[in-house]
């Protein structure tokens, strides 16, 4: 019967071993050559009668498709050798592609932003490559102060003028302040530049966070309860924080803030050195000088100021013993934070 040798040879084609090119041969003569059994079939077709040779036609029309469709899904190479790339199953489900992560300085710094952006702080950028002007001399560092130096920062010639790479954020604000008429309220994140010595404790960039706030009548109690608010949304609602005084050209009264170590809840640890805290960056209420070298009238305004750098916070929050390797592009360091995405 035709119909029992159209099963045969399909049963055949499906379960023909295809390995190798004298296989490939052997298939194409059997099933595709000038003399091969799908012809042999199409004569046997006029003993059948009449009513059947349609349907019979179609099945061995099918069956010719079957075996060129498997012979061209084969391609070889010029040596003969069977290439990789069988026949493609489009439903085959697609490999996983492998994940990557944010950086956790670029985490740290958007959960900084996010903070005070929903206290109503606006974000301001600037260039890294700044004048004396906007990283010194608006900022009432007297000329002989020693962060001018070339040991802390890095000058470099720029269309013939002495510039410097920005040794803090700082700079922005200054040109937010002869730019914009309070009251002013924004951070300046970005990279800042420093000339030390690399490492496990120190580098030459890092990032920055300042912060401004310009208004009439803005105290140092503003200045306080900002900076508690950021601790607790950042380190938790336990988080204390504690200010000593300090000094910066650009703020007076200036103060250095702790935050209470939350890796010990202050019991002492070797994060904290035992002290119970941690110190997490520089404030204090914006030097009238500062306010009058960028054109705001210091009797009317008065303001607060803040800087931090995100290594040391994300440090905090995620351990990291050893500054380098924020710059390292060690992926198994990266991989540890694909679950902050
Ligand atoms: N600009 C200071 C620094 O880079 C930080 C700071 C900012 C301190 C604002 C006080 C007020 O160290």
């Amino acid at each position: 019967m035709i119909q029992d040798k159209i099963a045969q040879i399909r049963e055949e084609i499906i379960n023909f071993d295809l390995q190798n090119s004298t296989q490939l041969e052997d298939f194409r003569i059997k099933f595709l050559g000038s003399k091969n059994c799908i012809k042999d079939l199409f004569s046997d077709l006029k003993n059948v009668a009449n009513e059947d040779k349609k349907v019979l036609g179609l099945e061995l029309n099918s069956l010719k498709i079957l075996a060129e469709e498997k012979f061209n899904s084969f391609q070889y190479d010029q040596k003969g050798n069977k290439s990789l790339n069988k026949r493609i199953d489009v439903s085959r489900p697609s490999e996983s592609s492998p994940v990557g992560s944010h950086h956790p300085l670029s985490l740290v710094r958007d959960e900084i932003i996010g903070i005070f952006k929903r206290i109503g702080f606006t974000i301001s950028e600037g260039p890294e490559i700044e004048d004396d002007w906007h990283n010194f001399s608006a900022l009432n560092f007297p000329p002989e102060h020693p962060a001018r130096d070339m040991q802390d920062t890095f000058f470099i010639q720029k269309d013939e003028r002495e510039m410097a790479l920005r040794t803090h954020t700082s700079s922005v604000q200054v040109r937010v302040m002869e730019s914009t008429p309070p009251p002013i309220r924004t951070i300046s994140p970005g990279r800042v530049y420093r000339n030390e010595a690399i490492s496990a404790r120190a580098h030459c960039f890092f990032h920055q966070i300042e912060g401004l706030y310009i208004d009439k009548g803005v105290s140092f109690a503003d200045l306080k309860q900002t900076l508690l608010h950021f601790a607790k949304e950042m380190f938790g609602s336990q988080a204390q924080i504690r200010m000593r005084p300090s000094y910066f050209p650009f703020t007076e009264p200036s103060a250095e803030v702790d935050v209470s170590c939350s890796l010990c809840n202050q019991k002492g640890c070797n994060v904290c050195k035992y002290s119970g805290w941690l110190e997490i960056m520089g404030c204090g209420m914006v030097d009238p000088n500062v306010l009058t070298a960028c054109g705001i009238d210091a009797k009317k305004y008065s303001g607060f100021a803040f800087g931090m750098g995100v290594e040391r916070i994300a440090q905090l929050k995620y351990r990291v013993a050893d500054l380098r390797m924020y710059s390292e592009n060690d992926a198994r360091f990266l991989k540890q934070f694909q679950s902050g995405i």
